[in-house]
């Protein structure tokens, strides 16, 4: 595991969009997993801004992304979907038909979660995964306990989850109890991992990750087990590490 340390979030986003950035030049053609929530948002910036200045073209690349929730139309503005679209793939020029989100509306939610791990199978497996962690270790919607042989699968969300994420919706009634999910097995896949970690929020996830054991209990503890993982971490992030 490599460990990178930054000042501050700002930092950790310019490093996360460079080591994208030389991915995508050295294999036009890459295959990126991505993920949502608030911290990616600022490698998301910085990778459209070096699009912008002619230092990278989408035309070629496919991504996978890590989870999407059950119930949520493609247009509802807090659909992963939406997110990505608005954050990232309408200010690049990626072809949208090769963008992948599982899709949350399906009617048979188990076919969906199959027909997800052949597409990652079939396009992928992607040259590199970007994922942020939850504070109780959560990769994906991996909640604590999923088995680490876990392909895409749909997962009931935890009363902590709901409530981490509930600052994006007008009521708690709104936000989604279930969502579709890469499976830990499925994550795995990637050639390359990219963890981010930013905030003092994040601080007591990280030094477990560092310092514990692999544990089902601590879903990101599989990561111990992939050969090649880079963790970007800022110091509050970092600060209960030694
Ligand atoms: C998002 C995802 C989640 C988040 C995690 C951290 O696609 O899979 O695991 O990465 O919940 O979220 P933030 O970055 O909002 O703290």
């Amino acid at each position: 595991m490599e460990v990178i340390v930054t000042n501050n979030y700002e930092e950790l986003s310019r490093k996360a969009a460079e080591i994208i950035d030389s991915q995508l030049k050295k294999e036009p053609a890459s295959v990126l997993g991505l993920a949502t929530g608030s911290t990616p948002l600022g490698t998301y910036k910085e990778l459209v801004k070096s699009y912008e200045k002619g230092q990278t073209d989408y035309n070629g690349v496919s991504t996978l992304n890590l989870d999407e929730y059950v119930g949520l139309s493609p247009d509802h503005h807090q659909s992963y979907r939406c997110f990505m679209d608005k954050h990232f793939f309408d200010l690049i020029n990626i072809r949208k038909e090769n963008t992948y989100v599982p899709d949350g509306r399906a009617e048979d939610l188990a076919e969906e979660s199959s027909r997800y791990e052949q597409i990652i199978d079939e396009i992928g497996p992607p040259d590199l995964q970007l994922l942020g962690i939850g504070e109780n270790g959560h990769i994906g919607f991996n909640e604590p306990g999923t088995s680490f042989e876990s392909g895409t699968h749909v997962v009931e969300l935890t009363p902590s989850t709901r409530q981490a994420n509930a600052r994006f919706f007008d009521t708690m009634e709104e936000v989604p109890t279930y969502a579709v999910t890469m499976g830990i097995q499925s994550i795995h896949k990637s050639k390359r991992i990219i963890l981010l970690a930013s905030g003092k929020h994040k601080a007591e996830a990280i030094r477990q990750l560092i310092y514990g054991e692999e544990d089902e209990q601590f879903p990101a503890s599989s990561l111990k087990g992939h050969p090649d993982l880079t963790l970007i971490v800022d110091q509050e992030a970092y600060a209960l590490v030694n």
